[in-house]
């Protein structure tokens, strides 16, 4: 069966960039990306191509080679429903903030809402793919959604989990380490491989089950973040006995066994998947009664949170034990660079921490707008919209967040703060000049030469 039709139903960070690329490599097949969100939408074609709704490097280009031509974003979802021989469901699945599981499990109603909106809508068979990451099993629930309150057309489920990694999501989807599909039914599974095999080798493209494929996701996150998790652990050992983490991470990841990369100290994780995917894994664990798995794995968040708060207090503790009133320079807010997504970034708990002591927080990012920065500290629901606004200045021009400031704190690592001209800015600070790097971006050396105060983790 060759695929002619491909819809995606949400148009975010993984919808939008996989499609892209699977329309540039696919020109016979047209996509179309759907969403409820019409700003989105109307973002993604919009002509100046810079105002994409997601930064990626690269994607400019994929998009305007592609748009218009076999890729197209639209609000209409029965349309491209009612069209698609391939759907894949690429929506948010949140951790849940209430009821049973709230805290740890995957919320699935926006998953269920596709399903029930597919399963009304077809009139003739589909493949349906989860793109999206899912507890192992929620394939099982899909299809009898769509079994039992569908037309009586076939559905046939695959499990299509993606792996890019946002910053770099466009070199990812060129290259891949691999593509894994999961399914039972040999012929769509086919199908599927076809629409990769345009670009990939096809000793990438992996096929599994159903259950190996959603529970691969899990695990590839849980792995990775457990990486970070360790080397950070490491990271405290360091700073109170002299070892350098940037030394022992060389020396560990030449070992062929542990492998050279993730092993980066930091001031913690972020990004919407890490934490919200080992959550569900814990989750799963502790519905089976593995207590011990569910207790392993809990302990890399639990890390990642004790990471971003002792950083924020090693800054309360090195300016002698007050921030208040302080003026504190955050350089970066999303959450690694090459990105404008904030969800989860060790920003947002580092400045709630600071605020907590009343500092005075000045942001500058390349990427993120004041909008979204207040709208991740309102989220949290610490201290009113007001009080957010008069304790947290949001600025454009980065010489003028770091003019008057007290200390600079580094969240995240985006390159263009390496090239700052280090020597103005110490003229223009607060003495001592602290500067706190949570990414180890900076050149120590320099800084210390311009006689800044600088402390890094793991140092
Ligand atoms: P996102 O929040 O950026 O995008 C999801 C989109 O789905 C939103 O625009 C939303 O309006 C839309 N949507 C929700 N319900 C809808 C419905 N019923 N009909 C139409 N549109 C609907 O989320 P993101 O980051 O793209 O993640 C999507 C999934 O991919 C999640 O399960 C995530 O865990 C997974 N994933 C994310 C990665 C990442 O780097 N962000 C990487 C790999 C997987």
């Amino acid at each position: 069966m060759k695929i002619k039709k491909i819809t995606c139903i949400g148009a975010g960070y993984v919808g939008g960039p996989t499609m892209s690329v699977i329309a540039q490599k696919n020109p016979n097949v047209e996509v179309t990306v759907v969403d409820l969100n019409e700003a989105r939408i109307a973002a993604w074609n919009d002509d100046d191509l810079s105002l994409l709704p997601v930064y990626e490097p690269g994607l400019d280009a994929v998009v305007g080679e592609a748009r218009g031509r076999n890729l197209f974003f639209s609000t209409d979802v029965d349309k491209a429903i009612d069209e698609a021989d391939m759907i894949f469901i690429s929506v948010n699945t949140p951790t849940k903030t209430y009821g049973k599981g709230k805290g740890q499990a995957a919320d699935l109603k926006y998953i269920e809402l596709c399903a029930r909106q597919i399963a009304a809508v077809a009139k003739s068979d589909k493949i349906v793919v989860e793109k999206s990451t899912l507890p192992v099993r929620t394939a099982e629930a899909l299809k009898s959604i769509l079994d039992n309150t569908g037309n009586g057309v076939n559905f046939h489920i695959l499990s299509n989990p993606e792996f890019l990694a946002e910053g770099t999501a466009v070199t990812d989807l060129h290259n891949p380490d691999r593509v894994l599909i999961g399914g039972e039914d040999a012929e769509a599974i086919e199908a599927l491989v076809q629409v990769y095999e345009a670009w990939v080798p096809r000793e990438r493209i992996l096929t599994t089950n159903l259950w190996s494929s959603e529970l691969s996701k899990l695990v590839a996150n849980a792995f990775l973040a457990q990486r970070v998790s360790s080397i950070n652990a490491i990271s405290e050992l360091c700073e109170v006995t002299g070892a350098n983490v940037d030394e022992v991470s060389r020396a560990i990841g030449q070992d062929s066994r542990i492998g050279a990369k993730f092993l980066k100290a930091s001031v913690g994780f972020g990004g919407s998947c890490f934490q919200k995917d080992i959550l569900n894994l814990v989750y799963i664990a502790r519905t089976y009664n593995l207590h011990a798995v569910a207790d392993y794995w809990e302990q890399v968040i639990l890390l990642n949170d004790h990471q971003k708060s002792r950083f924020a207090e090693k800054i309360i503790k090195t300016m002698y034990n007050t921030v208040n009133g302080k003026q504190i320079a955050f350089l970066g807010w999303a959450f690694k660079k090459d990105t404008n997504d904030t969800r989860e970034s060790a920003a947002i708990y580092v400045a709630d921490h600071l605020l907590e002591e009343e500092a005075n927080i000045i942001v500058y990012d390349p990427k993120v707008s004041a909008e979204q920065i207040y709208k991740d500290l309102d989220y949290l629901g610490t201290r009113s919209p007001e009080e957010n606004r008069r304790l947290v200045k949001v600025v454009t021009d980065p010489y003028e967040a770091l003019d008057g400031a007290h200390a600079i704190a580094v969240l995240t690592e985006w390159d263009e703060f390496k090239g700052y001209d280090w020597e103005t800015i110490k003229e223009g600070m607060k003495r001592p000049s602290f500067v706190f790097d949570g990414r180890k971006l900076l050149d120590r050396k320099q800084l210390e030469e311009l006689g800044f105060s600088y402390y890094a983790i793991g140092e």
